[in-house]
């Protein structure tokens, strides 16, 4: 969601603050805004729109000092306008914050009823002259920032800042990570590593409930019960926190070509021989049912887990999304295994899903990207994908990565329940192995997923569909479409189609076909044929032996490599992101940063 970042440093903070906030800016950017303490004065300046336009106005209005606080906002209450941008100032005090205060409108009344003007529609605004009436009160700085932080609910990070005192800041996480780097002489704060990486490797996360009273000298972390507690500090791999382009034009294309070394990389933490090295006890001949949890994304990677686990384990599964799952109150069986699968493991509907299951289910497993992320530390076992730091807000290689960990998991349940033998788990791994190489090898087929996304840019809608492993699949190449091109695309299961579906079909809807060569591929033929005869314009997607079986009247083919069957959600799901990709570059759309989006998503 937001992304917020705080320095008490020893130079000038307001370059510190932009460069700190453009590392964050993937978690939202429909405004940003900074402000600084100078020689005892508070003061910020703040702008609609991508950060550039903040950077833009601090070149003719320069903002100096050395202790600052910064944001960029995707928009929750109230519009992205200059007013309701952060930090939102009362008086003496400023605020940034990530996350939702639930009792703000109670708040607001209150507030009103002392005589209170709020300028803006922010839950934000409230916090800050909710700190300024205890000012007011007499509280010093640090005090009136408990005392506000106690009469809020809801889950947010936030940091203070106060007019007259460059050295102090107060931090608060509840809800939403927070993280505190140790510099030399110099502290700050940031919605995760990533933005500190440039200042310092050396963090400490908040843990739920902390707040955090902060100089340049000292940091001193109250629990949620006002205790004074110690919070390790750990060096983080600047590695992990590298964020450049690296020559790509876009993240996205970056984090799309680097999968074949991603995978690779992703694989040796997991492989030693023809053995899978899982954390200890990781064992699946007690479970009766997996629950699989996620939200957009990660969720397409659970529903193509069901069919793995199902298939080659023999192991039930549910999938469901983390908004749904989490009020529906959903009976957890005995001997259950609760698995949440994020990118991010901040994502509010899943960690919530995670927290109902805690104490109904067996264990908690997840599958996450950020280690240090809240899911994978409220797990009992958080199996991380070794993506590395995904920018684009399009999640592609952390699908991938994120399928490949569900994958082994699915083989490891399977040998466990005496359904794979070890010479079976060999050849699965060595194919699995293999799978980096036919990445390149898929990814040299860019060109023609290219002119097929020419071509498909003009169209108001899209049709997806699969059948088995790739139905999962056509939902995360719908979902891609849609969210970096701004085309109308939905996915169906091949055999809905004239359920319904099919009365879609005309020359001005294209159908993007997903269907390797497998047990399956036939039906899906004739369900394209379906398509076809009614003036259906089919994009297939397939291998040599399904192109050729399909015959001439296809419109678009795009021929990946030939793999095992049950290793084509990963394959195909390259293509799927490409044609996303090249449509929305078609179509001039903000690739990284598609319109209304944000990467991270902590509030429901
Ligand atoms: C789509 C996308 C989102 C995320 C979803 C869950 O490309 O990235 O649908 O998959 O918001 O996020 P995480 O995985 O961080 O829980």
């Amino acid at each position: 969601m937001c992304g917020i970042v705080g320095v008490l440093g020893t130079h000038e903070v307001a370059p510190t603050l932009v460069e700190a906030l453009r590392r964050l800016e993937y978690r939202g950017y429909d405004s940003a805004g900074i402000a600084t303490v100078n020689e005892g004065h508070l003061d910020r300046r703040r702008a609609v729109g991508k950060l550039a336009n903040l950077s833009d106005l601090l070149v003719h209005q320069p903002l100096a000092g050395k202790a600052g606080i910064g944001h960029t906002r995707w928009a929750t209450h109230g519009a992205p306008t200059e007013v309701n941008a952060h930090p939102h100032k009362a008086g003496p005090v400023a605020v940034v914050h990530n996350g939702i205060i639930e009792n703000y409108k109670a708040l607001r009344e209150e507030l009103r009823g002392m005589g209170a003007e709020f300028e803006t529609q922010t839950d934000t605004e409230t916090v800050a002259l909710l700190t300024q009436y205890y000012l007011a009160e007499g509280f010093a700085p640090a005090e009136a920032a408990l005392k506000t932080l106690s009469r809020l609910e809801g889950a947010f990070a936030l940091v203070f800042l106060f007019d007259g005192e460059d050295n102090l800041m107060v931090a608060a996480r509840k809800g939403s990570p927070l993280a505190i780097g140790h510099g030399d002489g110099e502290v700050y704060v940031g919605s995760d590593a990533i933005a500190l990486a440039p200042l310092t490797d050396t963090i400490t996360y908040l843990e739920e409930g902390d707040r955090a009273i902060l100089t340049r000298t000292s940091i001193e972390i109250r629990d949620a019960d006002g205790h004074s507690v110690d919070r390790p500090a750990k060096t983080v791999s600047i590695d992990a926190a590298r964020v450049d382009k690296s020559g790509y034009k876009h993240f996205m294309a970056k984090e799309i070509w680097e999968q074949p070394t991603v995978l690779a990389d992703a694989l040796s933490a997991y492989l030693d021989g023809d053995d899978i090295v899982l954390p200890e006890g990781l064992d699946f001949s007690e479970t009766d049912r997996v629950t699989m949890v996620a939200c957009g994304t990660a969720y397409f990677a659970c529903l193509t887990a069901k069919y793995w686990f199902e298939t080659i384990a023999g192991l039930p599964v549910e999938t469901d999304v983390a908004s749904e799952f989490r009020y529906r109150e959903p009976p957890i069986p005995d001997r259950s295994t609760a698995l949440f699968v994020s990118q991010s493991g901040e994502t509010a509907d899943t960690l919530a899903a995670l927290r109902y299951c805690r104490g109904k289910a067996d264990r908690i497993l997840s599958v996450v990207n950020v280690a240090e992320s809240s899911i994978a530390r409220e797990s009992d076992i958080a199996l991380p994908i070794h993506a590395g730091v995904e920018i684009g807000v399009a999640s592609t290689k952390a699908f991938t990565c994120q399928l490949n960990v569900l994958y082994l998991l699915a083989l490891k349940a399977a040998s466990d329940r005496g359904r794979m033998t070890s010479e079976e788990l060999a050849t699965a791994l060595a194919e699995l192995r293999a799978l980096p190489g036919v990445f390149n090898a898929a990814l040299d087929r860019d060109a023609s997923v290219a002119e097929a996304a020419r071509a498909m840019a003009e169209a108001r809608d899209v049709l997806f569909l699969g059948r088995g492993l790739m139905y999962p699949l056509a939902h995360e190449g719908a979902l891609k479409l849609k969210e970096i091109s701004y085309i109308h695309a939905e996915a169906y299961a091949s055999g809905e189609l004239k359920h319904g579906p099919i009365a879609l079909i005309d020359k001005a809807v294209p159908v993007v076909v997903m269907a390797p060569n497998d047990h399956l591929f036939d039906k899906t033929v004739s369900n394209m044929q379906e398509v076809m005869a009614r003036g259906g314009q089919v994009l297939l997607i397939t291998d040599a032996t399904g192109a050729e079986a399909a015959g001439e009247d296809v419109w678009r083919t795009v021929i990946l490599p030939e793999v095992s069957p049950r290793l084509t959600p990963l394959l195909y799901a390259l293509p799927a992101q490409l044609l996303a990709y090249h449509a929305a570059i078609a179509k001039g759309t903000d690739v990284d940063q598609p319109r209304n989006l944000a990467k991270s998503v902590t509030v429901e």
